[in-house]
């Protein structure tokens, strides 16, 4: 029974989430207008200059290329071609890849858990898990949206890249133990935020291929739309005119051979520039262009645009907690599809899935695969290279068989906990230091504890009986994902007794960081940066809390909200007296 133990609890870091690969890679759609940035031109001048092709800069930047002409400025290359994105099998492959060139750049929090950003066209939805699930009425009504053309936006957005997943034995179980346990009613198969237990969507099509952000750009107009890659902006120009607010006209990007390029805005009150560079680059290259607290601005010799001590404040990341249980029957291979949304200000969600794909090995890959940083069993400030290594390795030693499992996992609402970014030198491509605070209020601790109970419920439930060891307890079952799997690393003993301790000592990313650019704080409502003109910020780092039970679909929708809001002012005032 030890030994069997044993291995077990090094099951508890990894659940790896590949299938027989029977697909291939996403079709390249040959978008004429998307070029490498070696090519651009020294200077060039556009209506609209955006910053970040990723979740949300690619349906804003489809929009507005409809009536007037767009550049959109991507750090990374092309998802096209590249398997480990378009393929559901290699979920893992792309943020384990910690190469120069991979489509994901890993960084850590100085709270010690690791953590992935997008480097590529497409962003964040090219290395995401998938689940494709819409706010709900509250979430639109307090951040002042308008709801018809929200509705309207999300639809655009789901009729290129939503789906409806199969539903197989294992995540049905999970489902009914939710609805068992009082997670009710049970709406099944549905975008909406609704209370009690639903099959949400994702962006994995029925072979199991990816469908991106960067697939909405099929809605551009070619001639209105130029899309360079490879391309970060080191800069964002401002003018200055006398006592009037400075304004953005331009931008400085480099190429892959290190050149230089300049963009500026055509001549028009209309034309804007729009920063879409995610949580970490937007605040980022707002300070790096003069924006931000002077103190820091000043401790890195850049000069003061505007003083603005909010950029990089109200950084958050939903914590994410999971529990792994080893099953005694085959599981399929899944990513998230079904989620329990309770009145506990949390949200539970599954991922199952063995480590074979036509009978290799390859456990390196999965959700919770210590190379990509999940390595639940290692509280956050213990997670060295080495302890991940010593646990790969470690894992390799093990039957087939003692990877038949998978995890119940939850995230909770907001958070309430609050930190920080700062920039750690001039150069874009560098990480900034980001501080997250999980659990600094207590309020998100005890939304934890009453998740955990929930989950416990359902690993309790008749429903999901088949996919469990008896043997097992549930006190057994948090001890393992709390032990270290194989290593000697200092752990606490009363982890899987409490669930605070349980819930600290494991806590993980679910990647849904947000903030540094927030609402009201360093944008208005209108996503315009306070304190200086034709400059806005549209993507994740905006929300106060993030939104649904997962945020893709809405940073989609708000990139879309926004392209037709901003070409509706445009047509509007340019309109003929
Ligand atoms: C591993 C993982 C799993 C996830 N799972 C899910 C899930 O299942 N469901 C879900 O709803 N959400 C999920 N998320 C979260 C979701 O994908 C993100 O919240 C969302 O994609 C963020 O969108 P964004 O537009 O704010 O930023 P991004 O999509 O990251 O876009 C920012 C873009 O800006 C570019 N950029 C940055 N700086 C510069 C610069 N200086 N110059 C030029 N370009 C620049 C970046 O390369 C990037 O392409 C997951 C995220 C990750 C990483
Ligand atoms: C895919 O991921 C693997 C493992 O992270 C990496 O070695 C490989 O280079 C990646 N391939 C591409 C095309 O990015
Ligand atoms: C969105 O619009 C569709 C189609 O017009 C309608 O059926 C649906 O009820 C709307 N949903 C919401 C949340 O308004
Ligand atoms: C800022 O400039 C001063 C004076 O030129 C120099 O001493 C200092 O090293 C610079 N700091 C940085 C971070 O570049
Ligand atoms: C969750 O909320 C419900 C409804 O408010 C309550 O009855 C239940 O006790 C809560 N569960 C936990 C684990 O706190
Ligand atoms: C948890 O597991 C460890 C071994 O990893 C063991 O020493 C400890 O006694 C266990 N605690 C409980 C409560 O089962
Ligand atoms: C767990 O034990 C540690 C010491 O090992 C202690 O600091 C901590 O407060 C305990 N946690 C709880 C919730 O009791
Ligand atoms: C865009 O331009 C077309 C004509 O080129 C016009 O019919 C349409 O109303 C415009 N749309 C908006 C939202 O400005």
């Amino acid at each position: 029974m030890c030994s069997q133990l044993w291995r077990m609890v090094a099951d508890v870091v990894i659940a790896v989430l590949l299938f027989h690969g029977f697909c291939s890679a996403q079709r390249d759609p040959r978008y004429t207008f998307m070029h490498q940035a070696t090519t651009a031109p020294p200077v060039s001048y556009y209506d609209y200059i955006i910053i970040g092709g990723g979740t949300a800069g690619c349906p804003l930047a489809a929009t507005l290329s409809q009536n007037s002409s767009v550049l959109l400025l991507e750090r990374g290359g092309s998802p096209y071609g590249n398997r480990n994105i378009s393929d559901l099998a290699a979920f893992g492959a792309a943020i384990s890849d910690l190469s120069s060139t991979s489509p994901s750049q890993r960084f850590i929090s100085k709270d010690g858990v690791i953590n992935a950003r997008a480097r590529v066209l497409g962003g964040a939805s090219c290395l995401n898990a998938g689940f494709y699930t819409r706010a709900g009425p509250e979430y639109v009504r307090l951040a002042g949206w308008d709801a018809k053309l929200v509705n309207e936006s999300y639809q655009w957005v789901e009729k290129v890249v939503a789906f409806q997943p199969p539903m197989k034995q294992w995540q049905s179980a999970v489902r009914d133990g939710l609805v068992e346990v009082g997670i009710r009613p049970y709406n099944g198969f549905t975008y909406e935020h609704l209370y009690g237990t639903k099959i949400g969507g994702t962006i994995f099509d029925e072979n199991g291929q990816r469908h991106t952000a960067a697939d909405l750009l099929r809605y551009a107009r070619p001639s209105g739309l130029t899309v360079l890659l490879h391309a970060p902006v080191h800069r964002i120009l401002f003018t200055k005119r006398g006592g009037a607010k400075p304004k953005a006209h331009g931008v400085i990007f480099a190429d892959a051979n290190g050149v230089a390029h300049r963009a500026y805005l055509k001549r028009g009150s209309k034309n804007e520039i729009i920063v879409s560079s995610g949580a970490l680059g937007s605040p980022q290259l707002l300070m790096l262009s003069g924006i931000g607290p002077k103190t820091q601005l000043d401790a890195h010799n850049i000069s003061v645009v505007l003083d603005q001590p909010n950029v990089g404040l109200g950084m958050s990341d939903n914590p994410m907690n999971a529990v792994f249980i080893p099953s005694p029957q085959p599981v399929e291979i899944s990513l998230i599809q079904i989620v329990g949304i309770t009145h506990n200000g949390t949200y539970i969600e599954a991922a199952s899935g063995e480590n074979f794909a036509g009978g290799a090995r390859t456990q390196d890959y999965g959700m919770f695969s210590p190379k990509i940083g999940q390595l639940s069993t290692v509280p956050p400030k213990q997670r060295t290279q080495e302890a991940i290594d010593k646990a790969l390795e470690d894992m390799k030693a093990l039957p087939p068989n003692a990877f038949a499992g998978g995890f119940i996992l939850e995230k909770i609402t907001g958070p309430f906990s609050e930190g920080h970014l700062e920039i750690t030198s001039r150069n874009p491509n560098d990480n900034p230091s980001v501080t997250f605070n999980y659990f600094k209020d207590p309020r998100d601790l005890q939304r934890c504890v009453d998740g955990m109970k929930i989950i416990e419920n359902v690993i309790e439930s008749k429903s999901f009986s088949p996919f469990r060891f008896d043997a097992l307890s549930v006190v057994t079952l948090l001890n393992m994902t709390a032990s270290a799997p194989v290593n000697l690393l200092p752990k606490h003993s009363n982890a899987s007794r409490s669930l605070e301790q349980f819930c600290k000592d494991t806590v993980m990313t679910i990647w849904h960081y947000h903030g540094g650019c927030q609402v009201a704080r360093v944008v208005d409502h209108d996503y315009k940066v306070m304190g200086v003109d034709s400059l806005r910020v549209i993507d994740g780092s905006t929300f106060r809390n993030s939104p649904g039970t997962n945020p893709q679909a809405t940073v989609m929708m708000l990139g879309r909200y926004m392209g037709v809001k901003i070409m509706h002012e445009r047509h509007v005032t340019n309109r003929p007296e």
